[in-house]
């Protein structure tokens, strides 16, 4: 059966496999779960989300693609809809500050083994806050679709020494390279039509290019 994923989902869903329990927490639409019972025929899916409108959205294309009965629906905030035989997270498509909030209490639930996340933003950030709460990074890949960029990056249980700039991305890929370039060539313009004035920001801005200078 041909893949119902864009993308970026499917990235996140290569890094599961058969033997996952998986929730996949602001689900929106189900799509990923969908996939995963279907594709992977994971273990156990959650498809979980705040609000009632998108869980509507994943009961209507759980019953579309025939799959009631393998995925749970649950509403809830967050890391709530966990149960203790879940020991996958997937949280995808929201803002790197948003994701990082949710995973703070992660600590409460020691049988998760993975988390794969997709930050629209912030990514530096989030691989920051999560290696705190003692998950390293394993992988990651830069998604470039619809003329923007997206990072999905897998974590595991333990702890590593890495660059939060770069994270683990591959530098042989052309995807990751256009996306450096463009912040240098961002970063490039802003600082000519800066004023003097803005010290903090132009340090920032001239720091940062000399890391992506260095890296090519
Ligand atoms: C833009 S959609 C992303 C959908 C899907 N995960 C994807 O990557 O395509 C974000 C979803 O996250 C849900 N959401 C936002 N904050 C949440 C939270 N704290 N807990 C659970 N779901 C949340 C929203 O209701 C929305 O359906």
């Amino acid at each position: 059966m041909k893949t119902i994923l864009n993308k970026r989902l499917s990235t996140i869903s290569a890094f599961i496999n058969s033997n996952d329990k998986v929730i996949d927490i602001g689900c929106d639409h189900g799509l990923l779960g969908i996939d995963l019972v279907l594709h992977k025929n994971v273990l156990k899916m959650i498809s979980s989300d705040i609000n009632s409108g998108p869980l509507q959205k994943a009961l209507e294309n759980n019953k579309k693609y025939h799959v009631e009965d393998k995925i749970l629906l649950k509403q809830g905030n967050g890391l709530e809809t966990i149960d203790d035989e879940i020991d996958t997270i997937v949280i995808s498509g929201m803002g790197g500050i948003t994701i990082t909030n949710i995973l703070k209490d992660i600590k409460k639930y020691p049988h998760i083994k993975k988390i794969i996340i997709s930050p629209n933003n912030d990514f530096p950030l989030t691989r920051k806050e999560i290696a705190k709460h003692g998950f390293k990074l394993d992988n990651e890949v830069m998604v470039y679709e619809k003329e923007k960029y997206y990072l999905v990056s897998c974590y595991l249980k333990g702890k590593d020494n890495i660059n939060y700039y770069f994270g683990k991305l591959n530098f042989q890929d052309e995807i990751v390279k256009n996306y450096y370039q463009e912040i240098y060539n961002t970063n490039k313009k802003i600082l000519s039509n800066l004023s003097l004035k803005n010290k903090l920001k132009r340090v920032n801005l001239m720091i940062e290019n000399i890391k992506i200078r260095k890296r090519r």
